[in-house]
């Protein structure tokens, strides 16, 4: 077995937006090591949501491929679970069977789906909230039920897409701090994108900085900071550097499409 969960060589996306291409991605050549935890970071239109949904075998790439464990990835899937911004969760269900929905599809008996709703309800610290329905919830406590959702099927790959981008500071550095404990100890293998540069350095060992127009991929930076790391390290002068760092090269190449656009 490869020491890569993820594949991606050679990937292209164009849509067609009133008779003409729109290339969202192009040639991005990424591999993602098990049980590692990487942010792809890039301003608004640079193709992030693209990658991702190629990812979740939502929509095909217009050319190359993308593999999950060796196999190539055709259509959605347990082995993938995703989680957006809105944290879409169902209105009519309570929390647990909000969390349960993803497993009354897999062949796995009452007892087990029992114990993981139990377990991940638990884990996103909704145990005294699981008879609730979700009008009931916060913003933030929707977006636990979607992330137990999204853990209960056990997937390969967690796939996040700005799960945190509609929430307070403070409820933000909560999930985050929330993700990296999920993360610890599930051993999931994490893809998130985000624009926020400062939670993609918190959070990811790696961060991969895209380019717009077309989408592609300007960087690639190693976190070099300890995996036990708490809100604290956003004030270390380590964190404070890699973060400006990225900083400017998504203001660059954001500026790049921007001047090209205006000329
Ligand atoms: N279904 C679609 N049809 C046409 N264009 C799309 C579609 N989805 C995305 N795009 C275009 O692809 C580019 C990348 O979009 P997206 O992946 O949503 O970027 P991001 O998530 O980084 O904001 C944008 O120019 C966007 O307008
Ligand atoms: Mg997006």
């Amino acid at each position: 077995m490869s020491a890569e969960a993820l594949e991606l060589v050679g990937v292209g996306k164009d849509f067609r937006r009133r008779g003409t291409l729109v290339r969202a991605l192009e040639g991005i050549d990424l591999r993602i090591d098990r049980r590692s935890f990487v942010c792809v970071v890039g301003a608004s239109g640079s193709g992030k949501s693209t990658l991702l949904s190629l990812v979740a075998g939502l929509s095909r790439p217009t050319t190359g491929t993308v593999r999950l464990d060796g196999r190539p990835v055709t259509g959605p899937g347990p082995d993938r679970g995703l989680v957006f911004q809105s944290g879409a969760v169902y209105p009519w269900r309570t929390v647990e069977r909000n969390v349960a929905f993803g497993l009354e599809l897999l062949p796995i008996s009452r007892a087990e789906r029992a114990r993981r709703v139990g377990w991940y309800l638990d884990e996103t610290g909704l145990t005294p909230l699981r008879h609730a329905l979700p009008k009931q919830l916060s913003g933030g406590q929707r977006q636990r039920v979607a992330i137990a959702r999204a853990l209960a099927c056990e997937p390969e790959v967690l796939l996040l897409d700005e799960p945190f981008g509609a929430l307070d500071v403070q409820t933000k550095e909560d999930m985050q701090l929330l993700i990296r404990r999920i993360w610890r100890d599930t051993r999931t293998t994490v893809l998130m994108v985000t624009h926020d540069v400062e939670e993609a350095v918190f959070l990811g060992q790696r961060v991969v900085v895209l380019a717009s127009d077309p989408g592609r991929i300007a960087a690639d930076i190693d976190v070099d900071l300890p995996d036990d790391r708490d809100l604290t390290v956003k004030r270390a002068p380590e964190f404070i550097a890699v973060r400006g760092r990225i900083e400017d090269l998504v203001r660059t190449y954001h500026r790049g499409q921007v001047a090209r656009a205006s000329a």
